[in-house]
């Protein structure tokens, strides 16, 4: 098993959940910042739309030195496709690769890929192969040329490759999954996955049929990480985590190596170093964000920036003026004068976490 940047890592270990549509490049790079997670993983992205050649799809790969270890997640039902998609993964640079088990959207689920790889052991399991036997015969030399990836994103991968990479590695490969499908199968998945040998296994303690609803099962975390830590792989507890010391419970609890927080650090990046940002310094950092989201994806880009905007301003007094105003900013400078003419305004120094309706915080 080839353990990477795994094998180094102090623990308990915290990582930033993989989420698509958040833990893009700018929310990664003011996570690295402010919070600095033991682990960063990207949002997904699709081997099967790598192999036609979608290059849209790898802005999620954008990265910056600060994030490291920083990992690429790639999901799919097709183990061909992750043997390519996964030498444009080597070739950026990427501390790891990632394999989504778990993802419970219809529009991949229902094409065999995410958590409904839990119903195909055969086909997850030829997927960790093809993905680390990719990464290895990417180690010996084998280029993407030579391993059929779509011109597109040879192209793309050319351009955008950050400058000064350290030597070759031969990427460690994890995966994140749920704890069964309709029912809980924990057990009997675990062993199926164990038998390939991932690096680390993330559990997300909700079945698929479940989605978000309902709390996540520690429990069968808990029985899961038994089982795994009948070998060298490590495992990751994850699901509805609010705050550092709560991770720390339930790692110790359940005996897993560490946790993955995802919702709870929307729009706070201190959650990891565990403090919360007061008011004034969530609205300077919702500047600075702003203006990273705008370097790294051009000015034309702001939409998706809004719903990062929204997190910042919750919980204090007035935060729901100010979000109506920041909903219809269309650019950085929109966002500068909406969020300076409160701070001129107010005179702030206080902690968030109070209800919108406590009197004033700003
Ligand atoms: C908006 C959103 C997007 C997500 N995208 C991904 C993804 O790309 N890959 C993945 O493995 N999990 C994804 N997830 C699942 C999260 O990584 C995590 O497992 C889940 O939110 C439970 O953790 P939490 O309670 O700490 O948020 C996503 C979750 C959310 C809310």
């Amino acid at each position: 098993m080839e353990k990477g940047f795994w094998k180094n890592l102090e623990k308990p270990i915290i990582a930033l959940s993989p989420m698509d549509g958040v833990t893009d490049a700018p929310f990664r790079s003011i996570t690295a910042k402010y919070g600095k997670p033991t682990v960063m993983i990207t949002e997904f992205t699709s081997v099967e739309g790598i192999c036609a050649g979608a290059t849209k799809t790898l802005n999620a790969f954008l990265y910056e030195e600060a994030e490291r270890p920083v990992v690429a997640q790639l999901f799919g039902s097709t183990p061909e496709a992750f043997y390519k998609a996964t030498f444009a993964v080597c070739e950026l640079g990427f501390d790891g690769v990632d394999i989504n088990m778990g993802c419970p959207a219809h529009n991949i689920a229902s094409k065999g890929a995410g958590a409904a790889l839990i119903l195909t052991p055969e086909v997850a399991k030829e997927i960790v192969r093809q993905t680390r036997r990719a990464c290895e015969d990417w180690g010996a030399g084998k280029t993407m040329e030579q391993a059929g990836l779509h011109q597109n994103i040879i192209d793309w991968v050319n351009k955008n490759r950050p400058k000064n990479l350290s030597a070759k590695k031969v990427l460690p490969v994890s995966l994140k999954t749920r704890i069964g499908y309709d029912q809980i199968t924990i057990e009997e998945w675990m062993k199926h996955l164990l038998e390939v040998e991932p690096v680390n296994i993330s559990i997300h303690g909700r079945t698929l049929k479940q989605g978000y609803s309902g709390a996540a099962d520690w429990e069968a975390i808990g029985r899961a990480a038994t089982i795994i830590h009948q070998t060298e792989t490590t495992v990751l507890g994850n699901g509805d985590i609010q705050n550092m010391a709560q991770a720390y419970e339930r790692i110790q609890q359940y005996g897993v190596d560490g946790a993955l927080i995802g919702r709870a650090a929307f729009g706070n990046p201190w959650i990891f170093k565990n403090k919360e940002g007061t008011v004034p310094e969530r609205l300077e950092i919702a500047k600075e964000h702003t203006l990273i989201h705008q370097r790294i994806f051009g000015a034309s880009y702001f939409m998706p920036m809004r719903k990062h905007l929204g997190w910042y301003c919750k919980g204090f007094n007035g935060a729901s003026e100010i979000r109506q105003k920041l909903m219809h900013a269309t650019s950085a400078i929109d966002v500068e004068n909406i969020l300076n003419s409160v701070i001129l305004r107010e005179p702030v120094a206080q902690s968030t976490g109070q209800t919108e309706s406590t009197p004033q915080t700003l």
